[in-house]
């Protein structure tokens, strides 16, 4: 496995997604409430751009692969909207904590550990593939995006959900703020300014890959696919210092359909 992926591992391992902090501290970790609460906080509160953008019922009956689980929230909503669902990630610590998410609310998944540069499926065996916030992080993104075509039937959709390049978290947040008059980008380069966008990630010590796309780039690289449709989404006011205060929070919705965090393909093989 290349470096970049075992930077990703070892990232991954010593600090898993949903964390601690913010009203978790209190929740033994691990437990049902901790899992219950984690995917409140990420529908609820940090993000609930994912709800509204992704329709986690849409594969009722039909059997979906998640590229980099986690520890399986999305995964758990596919399941609950009647998918039958199955699983692939490289980190040890979120597989063991997504089979006990699956565990604790009594649903099955078929998870691996696996890479998503080589998927241990045969061709055509899945209808949906759903990926949000991983396939930035690997340096073979092409590839991956390959396999997420080849274990598709055909008229198969992928879901994909990489970082957007013109954001304003991107280019106000991190680029002139923490890069610019913070001078975090002279201190650890671009590519280290932008792992730091990661928990647990310093830039220097800790600095996974990470990737920002723009909607032609990431046009281009699903081009195989017959239908493409990709929507902008996740814009928060704290996303531009000091100003992000007097913009109404009634905006945040709309600003994320332009300058949003993520680009999100649909695409239908
Ligand atoms: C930021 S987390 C996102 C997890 C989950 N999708 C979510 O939204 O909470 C990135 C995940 O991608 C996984 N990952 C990174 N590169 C991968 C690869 N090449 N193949 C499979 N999983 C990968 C990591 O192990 C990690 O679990």
């Amino acid at each position: 496995m290349s470096e970049y992926k075992e930077e990703s591992r070892r990232l991954w391992n010593a600090n898993p997604c949903g964390g601690r902090g913010g009203g978790l501290d209190d929740i033994e970790y691990a437990t049902l409430d901790y899992f219950r609460a984690v995917r409140y906080r990420r529908y609820e509160v940090s993000d609930p751009w994912i709800r509204k953008t992704i329709d986690f019922n849409a594969a009722r009956g039909k059997r979906l692969l998640e590229i980099g689980f986690g520890i399986g929230t999305d995964l758990l909503s596919f399941c609950e909207g009647g998918a039958e669902v199955h699983g692939i990630d490289i980190t040890d610590e979120h597989f063991r904590l997504a089979k006990r998410n699956f565990e604790l609310h009594g649903r099955r998944a078929e998870l691996n550990l696996c890479d998503a540069a080589c998927i241990e499926f045969p061709s055509g065996y899945f209808d949906f593939v759903y990926s949000l916030g991983v396939l930035h992080h690997t340096p073979d993104t092409v590839r991956c995006v390959s396999e997420a075509y080849r274990v598709l039937k055909p008229g198969g959709r992928l879901i994909l959900g990489v970082y957007h390049t013109f954001s304003a978290f991107h280019l106000v947040n991190l680029l002139l703020y923490n890069g610019l008059i913070k001078g975090k980008l002279r201190r650890l380069g671009y590519r280290g300014l932008l792992s730091t966008v990661e928990r647990g990630a310093d830039g220097m010590s800790v600095a996974p890959l990470v990737k920002t796309y723009g909607k032609r780039q990431l046009r281009h690289i699903l081009s195989d696919f017959s239908t493409v449709e990709i929507k902008i989404a996740h814009f928060r006011r704290d996303h531009v210092p000091y100003v992000g205060r007097f913009i109404p929070v009634s905006w945040e919705e709309v600003l994320g359909t332009r300058v949003g965090w993520y680009l999100v393909a649909f695409a239908a093989k």
